[in-house]
């Protein structure tokens, strides 16, 4: 499962991992609040809500602390025939959402992370998964009872990313406490974080027995994670893409950023893509301060090219 990364996992980006062998796929968060309260068509929505006809097992993750509301947007988002499910997110630690109280926060309140579930679950009728970290700090991880609290109330899924909120993204994530949420568990868990190779995917579906796994960071430029994970499974010697194969897929991920965002905004998003597809690759530094500063889309992508090509003998 490629898992969800606001500004990230929009569908130019998921398209590229659903096409290298990602199962699930997860959009970006959506606030319930901006869902029910911005304008009818809202560009910020609009982009939120887009998908891709090839994109199938997407869902689509919801975050907001008023129950009624996220009920309200989860009824919205349920009847939207390209989701195949809905996520409760649990586990985000910007503090522009903990500071309201949402987010990661939410695992500090119990009563009111339940009554979010509750009124989730009656206004779904597609699966309904929940995503959480282990709890706040190190003095409160109470992800057991919590994962315990959505079963109770009727999700048919969890995904636990083994970090506090304090933890961010830093150490390591705890999978040996993953293991115990998901021993916990009557419902499949979804293992998640640290998984940046297909032997760290095969580790963590070993040491926590999960379900499956969910990759975030490890799929940034390098979608192929999930064919090279697939491959790991079955046995096979994982193998890793060559610089064509890069190249093309960076210059159709730009393509398909500018059929949905314009050519302006795609320049820009597309600016920290390339950045990851070049990671590890000579003059890598070189090539991406030439990308950071050209205006023009056809120089965009002769730069892009002169890097990965091979000179002709
Ligand atoms: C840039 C970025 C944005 C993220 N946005 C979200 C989000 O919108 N919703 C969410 O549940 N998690 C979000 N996460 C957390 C990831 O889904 C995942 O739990 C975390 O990165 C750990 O997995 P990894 O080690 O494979 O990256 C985000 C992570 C990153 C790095």
């Amino acid at each position: 499962m490629l898992a969800p990364m606001a500004g990230i996992t929009d569908w130019p980006f998921r398209l590229q991992c659903k096409r290298q062998g990602a199962d699930v796929l997860v959009t970006e968060m959506i606030s319930a609040m901006g869902l029910l309260q911005s304008p009818k068509g809202n560009l910020a929505y609009k982009h939120l809500l887009s998908f891709h006809e090839e994109e199938t097992g997407l869902i689509a993750q919801l975050f907001g602390k008023d129950p009624a509301m996220m009920g309200e947007a989860a009824a919205i988002l349920d009847a939207l025939p390209q989701y195949a499910g809905i996520d409760i997110n649990f586990g985000c630690p910007a503090p522009k959402v903990t500071g309201s109280g949402g987010g990661s926060a939410l695992m500090k309140d119990l009563p009111l992370s339940r009554r979010i579930v509750a009124s989730v679950r009656r206004a779904v009728k597609k699966p309904l998964s929940v995503k959480m970290r282990l709890g706040w700090d190190p003095s409160s991880v109470n992800v057991i009872d919590f994962a315990k609290m959505c079963q109770d109330e009727g999700a048919d899924l969890v995904t636990v990313h083994g970090r506090t909120r304090q933890q961010q993204y830093s150490g390591k994530a705890d999978w040996a406490m993953i293991t115990k949420v998901r021993e916990a568990l009557d419902i499949p868990l979804i293992a998640n974080g640290d998984v940046f190779t297909p032997g760290d995917a095969l580790d963590i579906l070993s040491v926590t027995g999960a379900a499956g796994l969910a990759v975030g960071r490890g799929a940034l430029g390098n979608p192929w994670i999930f064919r090279e994970i697939n491959q790991a499974l079955s046995g096979e010697t994982p193998a890793r893409p060559d610089p064509d194969t890069v190249l093309k897929t960076a210059l159709a991920h730009l393509d398909d950023m500018i059929a949905f965002k314009g050519e302006y905004r795609a320049l820009i998003e597309m600016r920290k893509h390339f950045a990851w597809y070049l990671k590890g690759s000579p003059g890598a530094a070189r090539t991406r301060a030439l990308i950071n500063t050209t205006e023009d889309l056809d120089a965009l992508r002769t730069i892009v090219r002169s890097h990965f090509e091979v000179p002709a003998h």
